[in-house]
C-alpha cells in the first residue's frame, strides 16, 4: 500500500476500467478525475479493494452487464476500505479522516470512490471501520460476509447441529464456516485435497468433494448431518437431501434449486455486517488473505479469483 504522501493530487486517480466487456484482459488501470461528493455523499481514498466473483461475473458480457446497471466504460470491484477525505452536504456521521468500508459497485479498485452516507446496501455504503480491523481485512466484507450471514439467518446453526458447507474454502466459505463454529456448530466442509489445512484451520472438519460425497460424510458424521449451505453449486444442496437434511435447513447462494432457499447477501439482517466487523476486531473471526497485488497488478489478480480455487479472499492494494 502507498503511504499518504505518495498518493496523487485529488485531481485525478488511478481506477480499473473497461472499454468492453469481458475477462481479466480488458482490465485497464487508468487516471481519472477524481469523483466529487455530492450532497448526502462521502468520497473514500481507497487503501484496498477486495475481488469477489460477482466483480467478472457482471463484467464478462453487456447483457449481464445490464442486469446490473452497469455501462461501459464501466469500472471494476464492489469492496473496499480506506479513510473519508471529503463530505458532501448534509452528511452526519462521517467526517474526513474516518476510516470506512464497504462496497461500491463496479468502481471499488480506484484511488477514490464516492458513496451515499446513508447507503446501507452493499452497492452503496460506508460503514465504520472498528479499531482492530486493518483495511486489507476490512476490504473482504461487505459482499462475502453479508452472503455468509444471509446463509446463516436461513440455516440458523446451534450447538446441536452438524453442518455441511459445499465450497467451503472460498471468499463466503470462510465466513460461513467460522458464523457456524461460533454458533457453536460442528462444520464438515468440502474442498479439494488442497484445502483440507487451511479448512482445520477455519475449524472445519475437511471433505473431498465430488463423487460419493455422501459416503464420505456419512463415515465422518455416523449420527447424521442437520443443516447444510451449498457454496458453489448444487452438489451439497443434492448430498444434504441423500443424507436426510430437510429442505428447510438447506441453503444454496451460487444456484436455485426448487424447494431450497436461496440467500442473498442483498437480504442480509441490518447490522450483519458491523455484527462480523465487531467479531474481527474481539479476535472471534479472520480473514485468510489468499493474496494480496498492487493495482497494477489487476489482470493477474482476476484471474487468480477467476480460477475458482482461491482460498479466502484476493486483495488489491491501493
Ligand atoms: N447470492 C449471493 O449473494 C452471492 C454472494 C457472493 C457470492 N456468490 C456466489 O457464490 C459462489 C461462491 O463465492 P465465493 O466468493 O466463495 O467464491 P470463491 O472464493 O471463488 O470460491 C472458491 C472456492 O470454491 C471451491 N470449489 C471449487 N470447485 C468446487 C467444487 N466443485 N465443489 C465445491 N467447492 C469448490 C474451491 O475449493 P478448492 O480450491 O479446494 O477446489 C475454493 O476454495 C460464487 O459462485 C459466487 O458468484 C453469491
Amino acid at each position: 500500500m502507498r503511504q499518504p504522501s505518495d498518493r496523487p493530487s485529488t485531481a485525478s486517480g488511478r481506477a480499473v476500467q473497461l472499454d468492453s466487456f469481458g475477462g481479466p484482459e480488458v482490465l485497464d488501470v487508468r487516471e481519472i478525475p477524481v469523483p466529487q461528493a455530492g450532497p448526502g455523499q462521502v468520497r473514500v481514498r481507497v487503501a484496498a479493494a477486495g475481488l469477489n466473483p460477482m466483480d467478472w461475473i457482471m463484467t464478462a458480457d453487456a447483457d449481464t452487464a445490464a442486469r446490473f446497471g452497469l455501462s461501459l466504460p464501466v469500472g471494476f470491484g464492489t469492496d473496499y476500505a480506506g479513510v473519508v477525505d471529503q463530505v458532501g452536504a448534509g452528511v452526519t456521521g462521517f467526517a474526513p479522516g474516518d476510516r470506512v468500508f464497504g462496497g461500491a459497485l463496479s468502481r471499488a479498485v480506484a484511488d477514490f470512490v464516492v458513496v451515499d452516507a446513508a447507503g446501507g446496501v452493499a452497492a452503496n455504503e460506508a460503514c465504520h471501520t472498528p479499531d482492530g480491523v486493518d483495511d486489507r481485512t476490512a476490504a473482504t466484507l461487505a459482499i462475502a460476509g453479508r452472503t455468509a450471514s444471509a446463509a446463516l439467518a436461513v440455516i440458523d446453526p446451534g450447538p446441536d447441529d452438524t453442518v455441511l458447507i459445499g465450497g467451503a474454502a472460498g471468499g463466503v466459505g470462510v465466513f460461513a464456516v467460522q458464523l457456524a463454529r461460533i454458533a457453536g456448530a460442528r462444520v464438515i466442509g468440502t474442498g479439494s485435497a488442497t484445502s483440507s489445512d487451511f479448512l482445520r484451520d477455519l475449524g472445519a472438519e475437511p471433505v473431498a468433494y465430488g463423487d460419493g460425497l455422501a459416503d464420505r460424510v456419512r463415515a465422518l458424521a455416523p449420527d447424521g448431518v442437520t443443516a447444510a449451505i451449498d457454496l458453489h453449486g448444487t452438489d451439497t444442496v443434492h448430498t444434504a437431501r441423500e443424507l436426510g437434511v430437510p429442505d428447510a435447513r438447506i441453503c444454496a447462494i451460487a444456484a436455485q434449486v426448487d424447494g431450497v432457499s436461496t440467500a442473498n447477501g442483498a437480504n442480509a439482517a441490518v447490522g450483519a455486517l458491523d455484527e462480523i466487523a465487531r467479531l474481527i476486531a474481539a479476535g472471534h473471526l479472520r480473514v485468510p488473505v489468499a493474496a494480496s497485488f498492487p493495482v497494477e497488478q489487476i489482470r493477474r489478480a482476476a484471474e487468480l479469483q477467476a480460477g475458482r480455487h482461491v482460498h479466502g479472499k484476493v486483495v488489491i492494494d491501493l
